[in-house]
């Protein structure tokens, strides 16, 4: 029988998309979550790692080459960027291609880009009075935020949702889709 696809998970903020997709696929039987690489320090994941049989990797500054030695160490299959913000390498690409998948806390290609993450987001969306924002899962390529969509999910906001409260929906949407997302598209790899 062959061997379930192998996933790491990349982040730089708390990981609490990280830890839902952990959840998600504790017993699952095609895809497992190997570990955790965090391009900063962060203790609380670190515990969680230990707690979970995951390994936990740290590369402050980041440093792709020992990343790298890391998921091939471990047969990585595929790298899921879940709120990682460093950039990814035409190296790692070349790689790993069409085995990166990132999320974006947009309706891509509206406020993607360079500089474009997290709460920036967020505040942009909120600047412009939008009546929806949502999330992109998408693959990854050289260019920021521009590699081929794969899902969005939408979530209606007015003009009386706050910064708080529009980042609040989109976790949420995140936290519900993002591990399906990753799910429906290991599964067409595996054929
Ligand atoms: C998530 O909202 C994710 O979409 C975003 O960072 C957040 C991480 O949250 N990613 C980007 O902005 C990538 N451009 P988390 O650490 O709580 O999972």
């Amino acid at each position: 029988m062959k061997r379930p696809l192998n996933l790491v998970l990349f982040i730089s903020g708390t990981g609490s998309n990280a830890r839902n997709i952990v959840d998600y696929f504790a017993k699952h039987e095609h895809i497992a979550v190997l570990g955790i690489i965090s391009s900063k320090e962060n203790s609380t994941i670190k515990e969680y790692c230990v707690d979970n049989q995951l390994f936990y990797a740290q590369y402050t500054p980041w440093d792709e080459h020992e990343a790298l030695h890391q998921l091939t160490h471990h047969a990585c299959d595929l790298i899921i960027l879940a709120g990682f913000l460093k950039k990814i390498s035409a190296l790692l690409i070349s790689q790993y291609p069409n085995r990166i998948l990132n999320i974006h806390p947009s309706l891509l290609p509206k406020f993607g880009g360079a500089g474009m993450y997290g709460r920036h987001v967020h505040e942009a969306v909120h600047a412009r009075q939008e009546a929806e924002t949502g999330i992109t899962i998408h693959l990854v390529n050289e260019y920021y935020d521009e590699g081929r969509i794969l899902e969005q999910h939408r979530c209606s906001i007015t003009t009386l949702d706050s910064i708080e409260q529009i980042e609040e929906k989109v976790h949420e949407l995140e936290y519900q889709c993002f591990p399906p997302a990753i799910e429906r598209y290991c599964l067409s790899l595996k054929g």
